[in-house]
């Protein structure tokens, strides 16, 4: 057979490449994209590097300039309010889209033995993802997001053992100055970017080593990644950089005003998934609240082993690990609204 002239110099049709690349056999229940949603903050990571490396070439990480270089960015550069947009909203899509993949792998029980480990490690890479939502968020240092990284970074404090080192260490000093600037922008420009980069290499690297789960309740069967799923992947992109771009011109992230350490404003209000947290430190006094916090992630995140201690029945089990999911669900989705409209 006639070779082409791309696979003559790049022969990756015959060799092992193209089959650990694109040989892999997927569950039919990925026909679905609600279950196949990890994809989505797969195909988001890198859009946001790229957005984030455009915004980079003209921020100024520095307290006088930082504001200044935001809205000229917004303004004047061309097409800066769309670099811009789409890299707000896809850093708020890329949080949804985690919720709904952790969601989907908890619903599916797919986080049971030998996935234990990969579940931990997709708490890690929730964790640093909402810490580069946190760190990012701050840079435009305006009035709200100065506040916002001052309440956000106090609560630090309260963490038992380690916090004052911490809250140092995020700060660079007491309170939150040029120094912390520098401080979110090293972290927020490389090294969550790479640390990030890396884990999702090991998340997929594990994924595929188990091969993607097969749960209860669906057809069962495989299907080739490619051409099909792969196809699926593109137009999906495509159709996610379309719904993005028409946010940001839709929805522009506004500028606010600068920063003024001296004026406390009224209401000051993080990303709203800090919502729930940011709620019930509100309506409990603060150690308690940082300590229900604190031990609902720790349930979540080893619940993969937590969860055989239940029983022995995996039905009993797969009732309980239900019932526990939608009791959290039901009580995340309501603080979040509760919050948005100040009803407490
Ligand atoms: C940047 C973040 C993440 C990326 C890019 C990512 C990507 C993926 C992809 C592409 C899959 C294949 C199956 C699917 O698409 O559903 C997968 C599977 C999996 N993910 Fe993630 N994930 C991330 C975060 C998380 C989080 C936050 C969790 C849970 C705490 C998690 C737990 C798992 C588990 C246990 C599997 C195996 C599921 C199975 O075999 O059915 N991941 N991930």
């Amino acid at each position: 057979m006639k070779k082409s002239w791309i696979s003559e110099r790049i022969p990756v049709e015959s060799g092992k490449i193209k089959e650990a690349l694109f040989g892999e056999k997927i569950p039919n229940h990925m026909k679905n994209w609600l279950l196949a949603m990890g994809t989505t903050p797969f195909i988001l990571f890198p859009l946001q590097i790229i957005t984030g490396m455009l915004l980079a070439f003209y921020f100024v990480p520095s307290t006088e300039m930082a504001f200044e270089s935001v809205r000229h960015i917004t303004e004047d550069i061309r097409y800066g309010f769309w670099m811009r947009g789409v890299h707000h909203w896809g850093a708020n899509l890329m949080v949804i889209s985690l919720f709904l993949h952790m969601m989907r792998v908890f619903f599916t029980h797919s986080y049971r033995k030998p996935r234990e480990l990969n579940w931990i490690i997709g708490f890690v890479l929730l964790f640093l993802t909402l810490t580069i939502s946190f760190t990012g968020y701050s840079l435009t240092y305006n009035q709200v997001s100065f506040w916002a990284a001052t309440v956000g970074t106090n609560l630090v404090k309260e963490m038992p053992l380690i916090g004052g080192f911490l809250l140092e260490m995020l700060r660079g000093g007491e309170g939150v100055t040029a120094n912390t600037l520098t401080r979110f922008y090293t972290l927020h420009v490389w090294v969550l970017p790479i640390v990030i980069t890396l884990i999702i290499g090991v998340h997929i690297l594990m994924m595929r080593m188990h091969g993607i789960s097969e749960p209860e309740g669906f057809k069962k069967g495989h299907y080739d990644f490619y051409p099909g799923h792969f196809y699926k992947i593109i137009v999906v992109s495509l159709f996610l950089i379309s719904v993005l771009s028409l946010f940001s011109v839709v929805l522009p992230p506004g500028l606010g005003e600068p920063a003024n350490p001296a004026i406390t404003p009224l209401h000051i209000k993080p990303e709203w998934y800090f919502f729930p947290v940011f709620l019930l430190l509100r309506l409990v006094p603060l150690k308690l609240g940082m300590a229900i916090t604190g031990l609902s992630v720790i349930l979540m995140i080893f619940w993969p082993f937590v969860e055989p201690m239940f029983s022995k029945k995996i039905k009993t089990r797969t009732t309980i690990a239900n019932t526990i999911g939608m009791i959290a669900i039901v009580i995340m989705i309501a603080f979040t609204i509760l919050e948005t409209f100040s009803i407490i």
